[in-house]
């Protein structure tokens, strides 16, 4: 009889650790600390998209800096995550996401139908336009003078497919797409390309940093804007999103929209 109670004990104890256990897996998306402190999660970038993400190389730390690392440290904060950042070209964060090596995108990044087959994205947080960016006096105001040009865009960027549809029907727009924003603009100045399709709130900063350039908004078809992006049935997307809400709400988005986008006006 002794013995029957302890073993019953005994089982209901184990599938007490087993229960807890299983819970605490399912509600992390990050790998867990040794020490158990907080759960650490990891956010894939693609550090050449000032005021978004960058390199604080004027500080001289070279860390990364912007709006979205000032949006991602306060939700995983408020959910209590530490964040780390893993830096790489855009084109590559979406496969990283999804061999799960990083557990979120965030890079300025716009939730297209087609990216919503593999991943899965928050709302909205920012809105943004597509610019043409060209060597001052150049005249190229809407699509229809980049005829004959070279026009460079980023790899695996909206800015690559839209124009690549553009080019579709408008011919003799001859592409060029590049791994990095920063690549596009010397590429302009040293007159390799004509002119790049970059979205309005990156052109000012580097327009701001490069007096020989200039930029004109087009309109753009499909979707605009930033989103955060999680593997497919991630836990994290409702909480992500509550928070981001709760930004938005307080008054918080509109602080750091002015912290980041307003000294390049
Ligand atoms: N919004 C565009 C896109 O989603 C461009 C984003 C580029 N972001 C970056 N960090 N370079 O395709």
């Amino acid at each position: 009889m002794q013995i029957k109670k302890f073993s019953w004990f005994f089982t209901l104890a184990i599938a007490l650790v087993v229960a807890m256990n299983v819970l605490v897996t399912a509600c992390g998306g990050g790998s867990t600390d040794t020490a158990g402190g907080p759960q650490k999660l990891v956010m894939g970038t693609s550090a050449d998209y000032p005021p978004y993400e960058y390199r604080d190389t004027a500080s001289g730390s070279n860390e990364i800096i912007g709006f979205d690392v000032d949006i991602a440290n306060y939700i995983t904060k408020q959910l209590n995550y530490t964040l780390e950042i893993s830096d790489m070209d855009f084109n590559g964060l979406l496969p990283a996401l999804q061999a799960k090596r990083v557990d979120f995108v965030m890079a300025g990044m716009t939730p297209t139908e087609e990216r919503k087959q593999s991943v899965e994205f928050t709302d909205v947080y920012f809105e943004a336009k597509n610019t043409i960016i060209a060597l001052k006096g150049s005249n190229l105001t809407k699509v229809e003078n980049l005829v004959g040009k070279q026009v460079g865009v980023q790899l695996g960027s909206i800015q690559e497919s839209e124009m690549k549809e553009t080019a579709e029907k408008i011919t003799g727009i001859n592409l060029k797409p590049l791994n990095k924003i920063g690549d596009l603009i010397q590429e302009i100045k040293s007159k390799r390309i004509d002119a790049a399709i970059v979205e309005d709130t990156v052109a000012k900063g580097y327009l701001a940093a490069n007096s020989d350039l200039e930029f004109n908004v087009i309109p753009s078809e499909g979707p605009s804007g930033s989103a955060i992006a999680f593997p497919k049935g991630s836990a994290l997307v409702k909480p992500f999103n509550d928070v981001l809400k709760q930004m938005k709400d307080k008054g918080e988005i509109e602080t750091l929209v002015k912290k980041w986008f307003d000294k390049e006006a």
